[in-house]
């Protein structure tokens, strides 16, 4: 009754850690389905300004049993308007916009030098530890899909691990579904108020890593593997569940899709967790990569 009470999506979610039968279900169900490597999730494109409708299926295809699918054009694609449009025909639409992306609300990422942007990790040519998008942001802009585009890639490295969040909640449920329970804590995790990675001035945020999202009964995870700028609730479940995770991201399984992304490929997800490899530019032409993130997620996932 009172599950009723809570709404439809929130009763019948297998995210809950309170439906076992439910989770035994859905687990089956995604470890049946789970693509165990990278070239089961990579589709292959003609023209991402207009896909067939073969395509567009491949690709929500992957995202369903993923949330997260590889593309790879077979045309040259640097034209900076790729990315919005490309989203636009798997339900993309409303873009998180930040002053350092262009006006049209797609970042290019970029090794930046000495500029504004050149403080933070992402226009560095440093690595970057596994997160999830737009961790620091406040619910009502919650990053729930991202597209990376490259144009043009490093001389060496630049890999992206890719990690399906799905599949992170259900390895840590297996292990102790304490884990899980401490991650839904809604005061799990508090980004203390500074600038977030682009920059940007934002105040503390305060919230679960773990959360299902009332409308949708999708599950939607805040992560970032930093130990700066951090504040973890201080309490031994959730000290115990932050370790796990980082365990389980640290060790190599069929499950982690790592990628090099050449020209004309990307990247498209529900934002999944992933991390990103150093890299060494080649002087004349630097990895360039244009990034969307959006409110919405993929259509039909
Ligand atoms: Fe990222």
């Amino acid at each position: 009754m009172i599950a009723a009470l809570q709404g439809v999506a929130g009763a019948a979610s297998p995210f809950d850690p309170d439906n076992a039968i439910g989770y035994r279900h859905w687990r089956e169900d995604k470890l049946a389905n789970y693509p165990e490597s990278l070239s089961a999730l990579t589709v292959e494109i003609s023209d991402p300004r207009a896909l067939t409708a073969v395509e567009r299926e491949a690709l929500i295809a992957a995202c369903r049993r993923a949330n997260l699918v590889v593309y790879a054009c077979r045309m040259r694609a640097g034209d900076p308007g790729i990315p919005r449009v490309l989203g636009r025909q798997l339900g993309l639409a409303r873009l998180d916009r930040n002053f350092l992306a262009a006006d049209d609300g797609v970042s290019r990422v970029t090794v930046a030098g000495e500029t504004t942007r050149g403080e933070f990790i992402p226009y560095t040519n440093r690595p970057i530890g596994w997160h999830t998008d737009g961790y620091y942001n406040p619910p009502e802009r919650r990053i729930r899909a991202m597209l990376l585009h490259c144009v043009r890639r490093a001389a060496a490295g630049g890999e992206n691990t890719l990690l399906d969040h799905e599949i992170a909640y259900l390895r840590l449920r297996d292990e102790d579904p304490a884990h899980v329970r401490a991650l839904m804590l809604p005061d799990a995790l508090t980004i203390p108020a500074r600038e977030d990675e682009d920059g940007i001035a934002r105040p503390a945020q305060t919230g679960p890593v773990f959360l299902i999202e009332p409308e949708s009964g999708a599950l939607h995870m805040r992560y970032t593997a930093r130990t700066k700028s951090i504040e973890w609730k201080r309490d031994p479940a959730v000290g115990a569940a932050v370790a796990a995770l980082a365990r389980l991201l640290a060790t190599p399984s069929p499950h982690h899709h790592r990628v090099r992304l050449a020209p004309g490929m990307g990247i498209l997800c529900n934002n999944v967790l992933h991390d990103r490899a150093g890299f060494v530019d080649d002087g004349e032409a630097p990895r360039l990569l244009y990034r969307a993130r959006y409110y919405d997620r993929v259509a039909e996932t």
